[in-house]
Formats: C-alpha cells, structure tokens, sequence
C-alpha cells in the first residue's frame, strides 16, 4: 500500500483495535503535498502520526497527505522521524517556493525567519497550519492579512494548549456566547514545579532541576518561571473570546519563582491549591488580564489539574462553565492538533471551506490593573508582642483593606526558614476581603514600614469566589 508517497506494511498504520467497518476506498491521486517547516519536537510527532494514522487521514481528507519536504536548520543531523531520503533541506524557497506544494506547517518556532516564511506562505496561497504562539500572540494581524491577501487558510489549534482544542472551540463552537472569564492553566513547566512543591515540600530551585532533568523546563527557563509563555497564550485566547487584539505586553505578569513550599503548605490547609492561574475577564466592559500565582479553592475542577497537564476554564453567557483538559505540551499531543488543523486545510482545498478568519473587530477598554480586585493571603514576619496586630491592622486599615481572618504561629512553634530570622518573631498568615490591586500594594509599603514587621513574605492573590 503507497501512501505518504512511500510505502509502509499495512498493519503499520491501521491501529490494532480499530477494524474498519468497509474496505477502505480507492482513493484518487494527487496527494495533498505538505511542506514542513522544522522537524523537532513537534515536526517529529506531525511525522509520525502522519505515517501512522496515514489510511484514516486519507479517508477523511478524501486523498493521501504527502510530506514533500522538510526544512530544518541541519540536514545531515540523524532526525528521530523515519523520512524518506532526500526530504530533509536547508533552503526555505525548497518549501516556500514550490508550486507543488499546497499547505506549510509551521513548526520551527520563534519569530524571526518564522513570521515572514509563514506571511510568505499565506501571500502565495498556501494554507498555513502553525503551532507558534510567538508570532500568533504578537503578529496575529500580519497573518490574517497575509491570509486574506493570498485568498490561503491560517489554522493555529497547536499554539495554546498544545493537545487540547481549545482554539476551535472559542472561534467556531462557543462563537454564540459572550465569553466572561477565561481562565487557564497554561504552561506545564510551572504546573509541574508547582505540583512538586505541594506533593513533595521541596523548594522551587530542586523543582526546577527536577523539570529540566525531565526535559519540561528549557536550560532557561525564564519564559515558563516569569509568566511570559502563559501570557502569549491567555493574549492569543482572550483576543479571540473578546474579539479586539490583545497583546501578550497588555498583560499583567508575576511569576513563581518566589513562590515557597511554607505557602502553598499554609494555602493546602486552608483549603486551596496554588496555580500559576492566567485570568482574563470582562468587568464593566473592561478588560483584564494577568498571570500570577493563584490560590484556588480544592473543590474547583482547576485545583486537580496537575504535573504537566493544562486546562482552560471558560465562562460564557450560555455554556455557563466549560473545562478542556489534557496535555499541554509534547511531540504526539501536540502533533494531535496541528495534524487535526492539516486535515481541515487539506480537505477545504477540494472541498471548499474557510481556515479561522480574524474577528479582532472591536477595540475594548481595558481595566487599569491598580483597579482588579481580589482576596489576598499574606505571609508576614512579625515581633510577637502585645500591640502589634494592632498597628498591622491599622496600616491595613489605611488603605481600605478589611481582615478576612488571621493565624499566628506563635514564637515557640515557629521555625525559621531562614538562620538570619530571629525566633522572637511570629508569623501572621492574614486572609483579606476583596481589595483592589492598588490598595493592596500601599498597604503592604505600609507594612514594610512598621517596625514590628520584619519581612513581608508573601502576598498571594485567591481566585475569585465566582469562578
Ligand atoms: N514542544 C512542544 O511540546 C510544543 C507544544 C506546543 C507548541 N509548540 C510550538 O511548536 C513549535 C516547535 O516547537 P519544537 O519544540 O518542536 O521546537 P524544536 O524541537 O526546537 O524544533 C525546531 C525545528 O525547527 C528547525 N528550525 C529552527 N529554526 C530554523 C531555521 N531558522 N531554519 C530552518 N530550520 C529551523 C530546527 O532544525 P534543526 O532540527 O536542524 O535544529 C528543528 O527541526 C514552537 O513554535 C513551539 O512553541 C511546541
């Protein structure tokens, strides 16, 4: 049997259990041809699923998908991905120039050469399916209009959430709801460290090494520990649900990095889960959006969302709540949906059809960050004597920030985390009422500034009550 342009044993790509029902069809040639833009990670799996799924694939598109060439920085480097010889080269114009070739899939990552080889792509007429976030997030209007001018496809599932149809499902199946809250999981390095430290009490830097000697953290990591990654997704997700161009800049970003194993241990026993939350939201007809660890109480579905896994929790008008969970990363999960966007956009060029169309028409206010409001847990060093709760809720006071409740661990019990914390200090653990992020900030200068607090060790915001 010959598809893919080479030829396999038929048991190799027909899964064991699934039978099908009739002979399979005759299918008529050519095949679609494929050009692929990087074979990493992601190109390997997109490979592989290719080869394996490749009679099914065929049947839904109505013709083999052929893969015709392959772009990577190294040619002569021995690739994992079983490709017939003569496919790999180091000429983008091999891909991006050649008439026989129909749709481009973008898997090479970053922005420069891959923006411009994707608007390329699109101003010829090739259908583009890309997993890059990157370009997705910041140049999502050059694309489109690429698109539009090259009367081409642009399909991008792969760039958030990885496995999980997330993309899909906000532009094409909730397109009848008026999206409320967005709320997400987004990047699984830090859900990873994070899951670590509540299930093993290590620190942050041991869960670290642990994520890169699993190879889920990069060397650096910077862009998963500070929020960055997460914040190009929840841009990419809330441009699409709000329909205005939101820019990953526009997003308020704290990441985990000082984020202890004593906290997420104090939050565990008052009921929450610590996340790396990516929160936007419409309030008043203004828009937020912000990364930031998160305490979210244990009975929500985003509590049990753990190691490297994703999730997306959106709240729409008519859906009320609706959860997408899977993996977030990796070479076949990721290959799932950027094989899934190939099958659309080779099947639109016989059958007719249209890839995801830009819906940025609105241009939306946004909601100053000082203003968003939410509980606070926060961790304080303190003299344990007569008077000093006082002066921390007065300072707290001040600034209009009420005291949900308080627990102190007393001098006796208190371990120091650090040898230079003298034991006459208490911890205080303040639960706060909703408060706005500018008030909150001021109250804590305050507290820096009493002389009965030594250290202000944490302040973490809780998810709010009606996610
Ligand atoms: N990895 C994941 O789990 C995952 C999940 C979701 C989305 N994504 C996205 O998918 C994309 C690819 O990620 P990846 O992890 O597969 O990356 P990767 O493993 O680093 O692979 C990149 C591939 O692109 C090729 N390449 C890079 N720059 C090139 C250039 N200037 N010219 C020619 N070839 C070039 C590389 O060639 P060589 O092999 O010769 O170096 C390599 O084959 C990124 O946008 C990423 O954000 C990845």
């Amino acid at each position: 049997m010959t598809v893919l342009g080479w030829r396999w044993p038929l048991a190799a790509v027909r899964s064991p259990q699934a039978k099908p029902a009739a002979p399979a069809r005759k299918l008529p040639t050519p095949p679609v041809r494929v050009g692929l833009l990087g074979c990493g990670t992601v190109g390997t799996g997109v490979v592989r699923l290719l080869r394996a799924n490749a009679q099914s694939i065929a049947d839904k598109v109505g013709r083999p998908v052929e893969i015709a060439r392959v772009l990577v920085r190294s040619p002569e480097r021995r690739r994992d991905a079983e490709l017939p010889e003569g496919l790999l080269t180091a000429d983008p114009g091999a891909v991006l120039d050649a008439s026989d070739i129909q749709v481009v899939v973008e898997v090479m990552g970053g922005v420069d050469p891959a923006l411009g080889y994707i608007v390329r792509a699109l101003r010829t007429g090739k259908s583009v399916v890309t997993a890059n976030k990157d370009v997705m997030a910041e140049y999502g209007r050059e694309v489109f209009a690429a698109a539009e001018r090259g009367h081409a496809d642009i399909f991008f599932e792969a760039s958030v959430g990885g496995g999980i149809p997330i993309i899909r499902s906000l532009k094409e199946s909730l397109a009848g709801n008026r999206i409320r809250r967005i709320a997400g999981i987004l990047n699984g390095t830090t859900n990873f460290i994070l899951s670590r430290m509540s299930r093993d009490g290590c620190s942050f830097e041991d869960a670290l090494v642990e994520a890169q000697r699993l190879g889920y953290a990069e060397a650096d990591p910077s862009s998963d520990v500070d929020g960055w990654d997460a914040a190009r997704k929840l841009a990419i997700l809330s441009s699409i649900a709000y329909m205005a161009r939101l820019r990953p800049g526009d997003v308020e970003r704290q990441g985990i990095a000082a984020v202890t194993a004593r906290d997420i241990g104090h939050g565990e026993r008052m009921g929450w889960a610590l996340k790396l939350l990516a929160i936007s939201e419409v309030d008043g007809g203004r828009v937020s959006m912000r990364v930031h660890p998160t305490f979210v109480p244990r009975q929500h579905p985003l509590a049990h969302v753990n190691d490297a896994f994703n999730a997306i929790y959106v709240q729409g008008d008519a859906i009320g709540e609706a959860m997408f969970y899977g993996r977030g990363a990796g070479s076949l999960p990721t290959a799932s949906a950027v094989v899934g966007d190939l099958i659309d956009a080779a099947r639109f060029i016989d059958r007719g059809g249209k890839g995801l169309t830009c819906t940025c028409f609105y241009r939306v206010k946004r909601l100053p960050p000082g203003l968003v409001a939410s509980r606070f847990y926060v961790r304080l060093m303190a003299a344990d004597r007569p008077g000093v709760l006082a002066q921390i809720a007065g300072a707290l006071g001040r600034c209009g920030v009420n005291i949900e409740s308080v627990v102190q661990t007393p001098a006796a019990a208190y371990q120091p985390e650090e040898p230079s914390d003298e034991l006459e200090r208490a911890e205080l653990v303040l639960v706060t009422h909703r408060v706005a992020e500018g008030r909150m900030r001021r109250s804590l200068e305050l507290l820096r500034r009493l002389q009965a607090v030594s250290r202000v060790a944490a302040a973490i915001r809780i998810a709010p009550e009606d996610l």
